[in-house]
């Protein structure tokens, strides 16, 4: 070995040496992620909007209240949420002796973001007669804030249960509000709260694209705002839109809302065409952002090491709990 090949050899084993050894990942995830979940007696709840290898390795897939109704009757120990921030917690309050892990820490929502405890309770003091209904998309503390949860599948419900004389506050999501407010003919105080994802779709391009698809159906979630709903021909929660595409007879169908939920769609409908709804600009704006930071590969590290796990103060967990044990009873 010349003395310049040498050096380099040497070089080489100091630097292998002095790398960190990161954990060994398996070829086969789907396989190593079975065998883990069956070892700690493990159950994964995937959203619609996770990536499709993460829907196809799910135990149950479904919309927000789905899932929470699969979180209160399940067995399992460990609750691998394949979700956002809230759908975990929502998990690790109905189940505090449970492990539930979100594959990564920082899958958050921008919705529940934009309604935060402190600002909230003020909101709150401004109108000590009305109750608060909250979307499910809000952190455990504004829950705990709470006295009735909804989702986007049982607002309309849940709303229509309240007396007629009983005054709203509706939380954090205003679009779903202004949509409850018109399906149900009651008024409302909104937070002003939004999704960015929903938030991002173009009526200009939604429209050109019904142009292009004169025979398709525009199916959109009420998270959507008003100037896209009103072209929509059926709104609903992602489990109401993907039963409507499966049985309505059309064969085309724009989507307006994350994304995700179109590999259900193909999957489950094969023969169809399902168009995502345009965002306004040139972006994968109609991908949620905080949802894909799950991958498989931190499904399976999360089994593996049993972390990142929800944490909730029980004093917090306690009074969160009572509004979801409501929306459930009323759903
Ligand atoms: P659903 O799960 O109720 O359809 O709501 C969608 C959503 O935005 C979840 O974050
Ligand atoms: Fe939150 Fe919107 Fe993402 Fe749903 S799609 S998790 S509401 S940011």
């Amino acid at each position: 070995m010349g003395t310049i090949n040498y050096f380099c050899f040497k070089l080489l084993i100091v630097f292998t040496a002095t790398i960190p050894s990161s954990p060994t990942i398996p070829q086969d995830l789907f396989k190593a992620i079975a065998d883990l979940k069956k070892e700690l007696n493990g159950v994964i709840l995937a959203h619609y909007y996770q990536e499709a290898d993460i829907q196809d390795i799910a135990d149950y897939i479904g919309d927000s209240l789905g899932l929470s109704q699969q979180a209160a009757s399940t067995e399992a120990d460990v609750i691998l949420f394949a979700g956002v921030h809230f759908m975990a917690e929502t998990a690790k309050i109905l189940n505090p002796n449970k492990l539930v892990l979100l594959p990564d820490i920082n899958a958050g929502c921008s919705l529940a973001d934009s309604c935060p405890a402190d600002k909230f309770s003020e909101f709150k003091a401004q109108y000590p007669d009305h109750i608060v209904i909250s979307y499910i998309n809000c952190s455990a503390e504004i829950k705990a804030l709470s006295d009735i949860i909804c989702t986007s599948s049982n607002a309309v419900k849940i709303v229509q249960q309240i007396p007629e004389n009983q005054s709203i506050i509706f939380a954090p999501d205003k679009n779903l509000g202004r949509y409850v407010i018109e399906q149900t003919g009651r008024k409302m105080i909104l937070w002003d709260g939004s999704c960015i994802v929903h938030e991002t779709f173009s009526e200009k391009k939604i429209v050109q694209l019904k142009v292009q698809h004169p025979q398709a159906e525009i199916l959109a979630h009420p998270e959507c705002e008003t100037h896209i709903l009103r072209h929509a021909d059926y709104i609903g929660s992602t489990t109401a839109l993907l039963k409507y595409a499966l049985k309505s007879p059309s064969s085309e169908f724009i989507i307006a809302t994350e994304s995700g939920i179109i590999h259900q769609m193909e999957k489950d409908a094969p023969e169809k065409l399902f168009i995502p709804a345009p965002p306004e600009g040139n972006c994968a704006c109609n991908e949620c952002p905080h949802m894909r930071l799950n991958t498989l590969e931190k499904v399976y590290l999360a089994l593996k090491n049993r972390t990142p796990q929800i944490i909730i103060p029980e004093s917090t967990r306690i009074k969160a709990l009572k509004p979801i044990e409501k929306m459930l009873a009323m759903s």
